[in-house]
């Protein structure tokens, strides 16, 4: 015979387990034929097994509009709640597509604000899996007035605590925009879209026809736009794309980011550093090999992999401590700084400041990129973005110039004038004003003009230019390098660098905040 309290305790269970079926078997089965995980499902992957905690279950919209009082499903369509990743804590919205479409109403919002602020207030990240179909049009403003709030919590717990986004689904309108104040997007090809407008407006309007997949697509926004971070094959991928994310990231602004346990010897030292450098000064090489040989083993990972590919920004560990890695890459249009670069490795040092995430930059880069595209289109506010993000922060920054270190570009990477911590230089650096060839073509103007053999004598002047300051002792010289160091053993002057930085107390002045050329 069942007692009482047993009766109240099968009726709870028989509530929780009509919660977990969503908007049912039929709409769960249309999600899996879309190519598509549940909400739950999706949660499963993403936090250790058994430790998923979930709040306001039992919540459903009060909305009496449209005959919705008829119409209600526990959770209204987002799970929230708290778990684990590798052990550690982490707070996490599923929106649930079978219900309602996932569609945002005033309860949905508030369930994502409350496990915000639990997030804030106990310094964990916060990771929102979205998977919507918007404003849920019944309940008109009110929904509206509901993102609004995500918005202005996303804004007020930025830099406090990580916020990581994965768009598994439709994203359109207004949505867009709480990802986009989050600190990374991940999107997963073909079933996840973004956009301000759909393809139908877009068409009305400019009379451009495109598809869902070109205009707001992962590949689109990972390599066009730059709006995500991370285009990942499928569903499974972005959720453990994001396990693996949070390994390099401390829970909160006031922590340091987590030091793991290396396999790889905090000793070695990679001969092949020592000829990486092609010979020819024009010649590219690909900066990920030296970025591979230094760091600690298969411990690199890359943000923006396909967005302003002349720049590298990304995770590693060096002697298992999390870092951040900034490095111009000599293989994509010279290494040049143009716009999508700037804007890319200022976000992501801005991200590394706020977090306590050291920085490490490597240097090779001839300069900006010229031309009308880059100056109409701004790239003296966008490369001051650099500029500026790369000043302001104060975490320990040590940088290291492998070759190029150009004019304004000097400067701008983490120089010791903008308050690099540690600047080495490898011996092949080239630390000038500009590249030999303009230079020669510049200062000896006149002389080249008068030349019996305009060509023998620019080669000359080219030769004596390299010797005299295509070189890093001068730099050296003045203190703005502090070593130039032989290439294998960078991860040794890495490691011992971190060391002594570790307890480095650096302010900006009293602020309510800068004014960042945005
Ligand atoms: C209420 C919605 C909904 C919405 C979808 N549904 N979107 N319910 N409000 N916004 C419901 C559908 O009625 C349906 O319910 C179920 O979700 C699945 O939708 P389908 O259309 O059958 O799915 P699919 O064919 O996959 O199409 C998905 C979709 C489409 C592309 C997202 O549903 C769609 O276009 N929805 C409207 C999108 C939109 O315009 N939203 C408002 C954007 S403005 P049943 O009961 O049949 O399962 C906005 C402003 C935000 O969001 C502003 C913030 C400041």
């Amino acid at each position: 015979m069942e007692t009482s309290s047993e009766k109240l305790i099968r009726l709870l269970e028989e509530k929780k387990s009509q919660a977990k079926q969503g908007g049912g078997e039929l709409r769960v089965k249309r999600q899996h034929d879309k190519g598509k995980l549940s909400a739950r499902e999706r949660l499963n992957l993403l936090l250790d097994e058994g430790s998923f905690h979930e709040m306001d279950m039992f919540v459903t919209h009060r909305s009496h509009d449209f005959d919705m009082e008829k119409n209600k499903f526990l959770t209204d369509g987002v799970i929230t709640g708290y778990g684990t990743i590798d052990g550690r804590k982490v707070f996490v919205f599923s929106q649930d597509f079978s219900i309602f479409g996932g569609s945002l109403s005033e309860a949905f919002a508030e369930k994502i604000c409350k496990a915000m602020d639990f997030a804030l207030k106990t310094g964990t990240p916060i990771i929102g899996l979205n998977d919507s179909g918007g404003a849920r049009i019944q309940e008109g403003v009110v929904s509206l007035a509901g993102y609004a709030d995500i918005f202005l919590k996303n804004t007020l717990v930025s830099g406090v605590i990580p916020q990581i986004s994965a768009i598994l689904g439709p994203c359109a309108g207004g949505a867009v925009y709480s990802p986009a104040i989050t600190d990374f997007i991940f999107m997963a090809k073909k079933t996840s879209h973004m956009f301000v407008t759909g393809p139908e407006v877009v068409k009305t309007v400019t009379h451009e026809k495109v598809s869902m997949e070109d205009l707001g697509g992962a590949d689109t926004h990972a390599s066009k736009s730059g709006v995500a971070h991370f285009a990942c094959d499928n569903e499974v991928a972005v959720l453990q794309g994001i396990r693996k994310l949070m390994s390099y990231l401390p829970s909160n602004n006031m922590e340091n980011p987590p030091v793991l346990d290396s396999d790889d010897d905090p000793g070695r030292q990679d001969m092949d550093l020592d000829t990486i450098i092609p010979s020819n000064p024009n010649k590219p090489y690909d900066m990920h090999q030296v970025i591979q040989r230094i760091m600690d083993i298969d411990s690199f990972f890359e943000v923006h992999a396909d967005f302003g590919t002349n720049i590298i920004c990304g995770f590693a560990r060096i002697n298992g401590q999390s870092i951040g890695i900034v490095a111009n890459q000599p293989a994509h249009l010279a290494g040049v700084l143009d716009i999508n670069s700037s804007v890319k490795a200022a976000r992501f040092v801005r991200f590394l400041d706020a977090f306590n995430i050291p920085i490490i930059t490597f240097v090779d880069v001839p300069g900006f990129l010229p031309g009308t595209d880059q100056e109409w289109g701004g790239i003296i506010k966008h490369g001051a973005k650099l500029l500026f993000a790369f000043a302001e922060a104060t975490v320990p920054k040590i940088t290291i110039i492998t070759r190029k270190a150009y004019g304004g570009a000097y400067d701008v990477m983490s120089s010791k004038h903008i308050r690099g911590d540690l600047n080495f230089a490898w011996p092949t650096a080239e630390i000038a004003v500009m590249g030999p060839k303009g230079a020669v073509e510049i200062i000896w103007k006149k002389d080249l003009k008068d030349a019996d053999d305009p060509e023998k004598k620019t080669e000359e002047l080219i030769k004596y230019y390299r010797r005299k300051f295509a070189n890093p002792y001068i730099a050296a010289e003045r203190g703005y390098i502090d070593d130039v160091i032989v290439p294998h053993t960078t991860r040794v002057k890495l490691i011992s660098g971190l060391e002594i930085l570790a307890e480095k107390v650096d302010h900006n002045p009293k602020k309510k905040h800068g004014n960042i050329p945005l």
